[in-house]
């Protein structure tokens, strides 16, 4: 069964130790990047970061982070409060079980009660060749926006009302 558990002193140092194949390093920023960028994130107080560490019974086996992004009434270009997630990772080891699917169901849940609803939609950027997490994403409804980001990765979005 998965489980999803916030990142706590009891876990983080757990969460550093988990890794992607070496040949997907490019696609997916170490868990030690994640959690400093979510560590600044809630400093800033303007975003929500929310870091995963993901179970399978019990035990850790992947790492999400999801950023609550709520609209910003000044800005006409950032009207919409959505999540942006920023970081999906199952450790190489566990990889192919159905864990990075299982996770994304509940992930979405918890993104969908979040702040009473709040949020319009769920929006990533994916490598094109990162043929793996497009089939999940896709598989799960999220469609390509048609948008590239700097890197060239595409916008995926899921509507979530
Ligand atoms: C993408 C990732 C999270 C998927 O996690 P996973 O636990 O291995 O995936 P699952 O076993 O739950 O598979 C879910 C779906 O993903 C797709 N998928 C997973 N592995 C795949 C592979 N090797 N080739 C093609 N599709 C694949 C399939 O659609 C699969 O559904 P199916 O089994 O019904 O065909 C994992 O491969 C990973 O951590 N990759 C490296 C980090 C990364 O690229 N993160 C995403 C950044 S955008």
């Amino acid at each position: 069964m998965i489980t999803l558990r916030e990142i706590s002193a009891d876990n983080f140092e757990e969460c550093l130790c988990l890794s992607v194949a070496e040949d997907q390093k490019k696609h997916v920023a170490s868990n030690a990047y994640s959690l400093a960028e979510a560590y600044v994130l809630r400093q800033e107080g303007r975003y929500v970061p929310l870091p995963y560490a993901i179970y399978a019974d019990g035990k850790m086996v992947g790492f999400a982070l999801a950023i609550f992004q709520p609209a910003d009434e000044q800005d006409p270009e950032d009207d919409e409060t959505v999540f942006y997630l920023a970081r999906m990772m199952i450790d190489h080891r566990y990889q192919g079980r159905g864990y990075g699917r299982q996770a994304m169901l509940q992930l979405l849940e918890i993104m969908k009660a979040f702040q009473d609803g709040s949020a319009e939609a769920v929006v990533l950027s994916c490598s094109q060749d990162n043929i793996a997490a497009r089939n999940l994403y896709t598989s799960l409804g999220f469609a390509d926006s048609g948008y590239l980001d700097e890197d060239g990765d595409a916008y995926y979005r899921l509507e979530l009302k």
